[in-house]
């Protein structure tokens, strides 16, 4: 269901008819304080159609974070740096802000770790070598991996693996850096509570994660179907943290995104783990993955919600179960006093759902720590979306029918749509992939979900939880177009940013849901969805949602962005929101937009929007549903984080992966690729395009490494920054 503009204001609560929704004054939305940051390609802001052309005929990628004019950036804290006992990790993610009056605290998700180029620059950022060269040369006949657990303990290529997949998990993880404001700039105040949890926090200084609900059943049953790694409910680390949220009490809620890189995903029908062999260990000159490998980490004990309190020193984070085991992309908390709490949070992946978590007994004083408590036992729901626009959520629990998500019913790759499901052979255990209907429907033989999983009534719940994106797809939950961050405005509406359209090896989204402006499928370029709770009540059972921005080029009814990814809500309700488009498509030359024939993909278009960017989305008054730039990051990276202080004059982003592919910029090396763009009303026209090759940024001087860096951004007037 895409919308018009009128249906925008509509839904948005705005009286369509009276609503002014003329091109903007100048350059500036009427209603933000900023000049928006000039992108590669023309949007409807005020770009006039007849002058497009010539302004945008040449232009230069800059390897720096571009702010407005009267703004500015500062580093806090880079890949390397000093956190506690340990460093600040690799690939920055989500940051939250907890404000105090004594201090503050900013909390750091450390996603992953880009292979390349964090083998490039290890040696000299951490100061001490690594045995890549050996370990790739060992493995070189093997396809680049091995079961490195099947090794002895004292094999010297077990020992090199180890100390490899230690330094990446290491750079995995949480951070927790306190700091404070003085005139105006932030500074680190090391204080006690500065540490990091990182992949393998537990492994050798007992620093255990702790987890609570449902599937603590399954860590601690003694004679599993599958892989025990003894440790019952004692948890080694957390990884792949990607974003996450803030709760009302003061706590931070970290997602565990693309666990399966690292451990396997499926499971035993009893919730177990498959064998540490499923996810060998893989060094190649792209990847350094499958680390928890060579230490038998328990696949089931990743993919979860990791809840900290950055206060308390001694807290090194505690996974709750009932939010469900799948590739959580983010979080966002709904507590009204008197209510039961909600928790929602989407799966990333083509095909992934969204789910929302709603706890059995009822928010009694919102900013009270005891509400961590609740998170210790409700219910998980998955949203089914009607094309209607209304929807529903469905229980993942023992007796919820099986009915599964069809084929057909998802957008096609290469001519099928296909679903992965629970392997129907439950013995073995696992998920199979289907693209007939006939063989999804085939696992109604199964009537339930407690049919589907062994155990006792806990334990089915336990293996249900673990399990939750297969068992979702067995129980007919929407599939989705990569549901990334969450985040809930003061009214508790939700809004939702699908980052891509596209199918591909792990499923594809409905296509009666996630079309483009014309109804076609697939579309890549990304949404961001509003979802109102029926009644406004964080427990109900039913729901309206709504498209309110579409990614894609303007001249096709797009707001000019692609991938929209993490999302931040500002004290005037304006949406903020970045971009997370693949790093291999940035400016990708486009010399025609045709090729053989054939239309190019949406997918080799994204060239035309250049590096990744935040925006700012008015939802209400003159500029809504306008979407103004605000950020352009450096090379190959993606803007991550988004926090905002509450006095709305800094706004905290992480700077992900700069220099991803290229690794460092050689020589201040650029090259001029040709473009074939449109202006706003259709008209193609050949930009001519500087890209610098690879990045030095933070440092920004010829051959400095490319680091992954938190910044605040500050008006140098020191007023709001919208
Ligand atoms: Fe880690 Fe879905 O972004
Ligand atoms: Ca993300
Ligand atoms: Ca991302």
């Amino acid at each position: 269901m895409t919308i018009t503009r009128r249906q925008f204001l509509v839904f948005m609560g705005g009286a369509a008819g009276t609503v002014a929704c003329s091109s903007l004054v100048g350059k500036r939305a009427k209603t933000l304080a900023f000049q928006p940051v000039q992108l590669p390609l023309p949007l409807n802001i005020g770009d006039t159609a007849s002058d497009q052309m010539q302004v945008y005929s040449t232009y230069e990628v800059i390897d720096d974070l571009v702010v407005p004019e009267g703004y500015r950036y500062s580093v806090i804290s880079a890949w390397g740096d000093s956190v506690g006992d340990s460093r600040f990790g690799y690939n920055n993610d989500f940051v939250a802000l907890i404000e105090a009056e004594m201090m503050s605290f900013l909390a750091v998700n450390f996603e992953y770790i880009s292979g390349k180029t964090w083998m490039q620059t290890y040696p000299e950022v951490i100061g001490q070598s690594l045995p890549f060269a050996e370990v790739k040369t060992a493995l070189a006949s093997r396809g680049g991996e091995i079961n490195a657990f099947a090794l002895p303990k004292n094999n010297p290529l077990k020992q090199q693996i180890e100390a490899i997949a230690k330094e990446g998990l290491i750079d995995q993880g949480i951070g927790v850096i306190s700091v404070s404001k003085n005139n105006d700039s932030w500074e680190r105040t090391p204080l006690a509570q500065d540490r990091r949890i990182t992949g393998i926090s537990g492994l050798e200084d007992g620093r255990y994660l702790q987890a609570t609900g449902a599937a603590v059943a399954i860590f601690e049953k003694v004679d599993k179907l599958g892989y025990d790694d003894q440790l019952q409910v004692r948890i080694i680390g957390t990884f792949q943290n990607c974003a996450g949220g803030t709760t009302p009490w003061g706590t931070i809620l970290s997602a565990e995104e693309n666990f399966q890189a690292q451990v396997p995903e499926p499971v035993m029908a009893d919730g177990s783990s498959m064998d540490p062999s499923q996810q060998p260990f893989v060094l190649t000159d792209k990847k350094v993955d499958g680390r928890g490998n060579p230490f038998g980490l328990a696949g089931n004990k990743y993919g979860w919600m990791v809840e900290v309190d950055p206060a308390n020193a001694q807290d090194y984070g505690t996974k709750h179960t009932w939010l469900g085991r799948y590739r959580h992309e983010a979080v966002a908390v709904r507590a009204v006093k008197g209510k039961p709490l909600a928790v929602y949070s989407g799966c990333d992946r083509r095909g992934g759902h969204l789910y929302k978590f709603v706890s059995q007994d009822n928010v009694y004083k919102v900013a009270d720590k005891a509400n961590s408590g609740l998170l210790e036992q409700g219910m998980l729901y998955g949203a089914k979306l009607n094309s209607d626009g209304t929807g529903q959520w469905i229980a993942l629990n023992p007796d919820t029918a099986v009915d599964p998500v069809l084929p057909s019913q998802v957008v096609e790759d290469e001519g099928q749509g296909l679903v992965t499901l629970p392997n129907p052979d439950r013995q073995a255990g696992g998920i199979v992939k289907v693209t007939q209907d006939a063989d999804a429907i085939a696992l109604k033989k199964f009537k339930t979900l407690g049919d589907l999983y062994i155990g006792n009534a806990i334990e089915k719940q336990g293996a249900i939880l673990i399990d939750a994106h297969f068992a979702a797809n067995a129980a007919g939950v929407t599939c989705m177009a990569r549901p990334e961050d969450t985040t809930v405005n003061d009214q508790g509406a939700l809004f939702v940013a699908f980052t891509s359209g596209s199918p591909g090896g792990d499923g594809g989204p409905d296509k009666q849901i996630f079309t483009g402006p014309e109804g076609e499928t697939p579309y890549e370029y990304g949404w961001i969805m509003k979802l109102e709770e029926d009644k406004r009540d964080p427990g109900s059972m039913t729901f309206r949602w709504a498209m309110i921005a579409l990614g894609g080029e303007p001249a096709d009814g797009g707001l000019g962005f692609s991938n929209p990814d993490n999302l931040e809500m500002d004290s005037n309700g304006n949406l903020w929101m970045v971009t997370d488009m693949s790093t291999s498509k940035h400016n990708q030359e486009i010399p025609s937009r045709t090729e053989d024939g054939e239309q190019v993909s949406q997918s080799n278009l994204r060239g035309l929007f250049g590096n990744n960017s935040a925006w700012v989305i008015p939802l209400s008054g003159p500029d809504s549903g306008k979407a103004v730039p605000f950020a352009i990051g450096p090379m190959e990276c993606e803007l991550c984080g988004l926090s905002l202080s509450s006095d709305q004059k800094s706004l905290f982003l992480a700077i992900q992966h700069p220099g991803e592919t290229g690794g460092m910029r050689q020589d201040m090396a650029v090259e001029t690729r040709q473009l074939v763009m449109r202006t706003t009303d259709g008209q193609e026209f050949t930009q001519q395009r500087q890209v610098p090759l690879g990045s030095n940024w933070p440092g920004k001087t010829a051959q400095d490494l490319p680091k992954p860096a938190l910044v605040v951004v500050q008006r140098e007037d020191g007023q709001n920054l919208a």
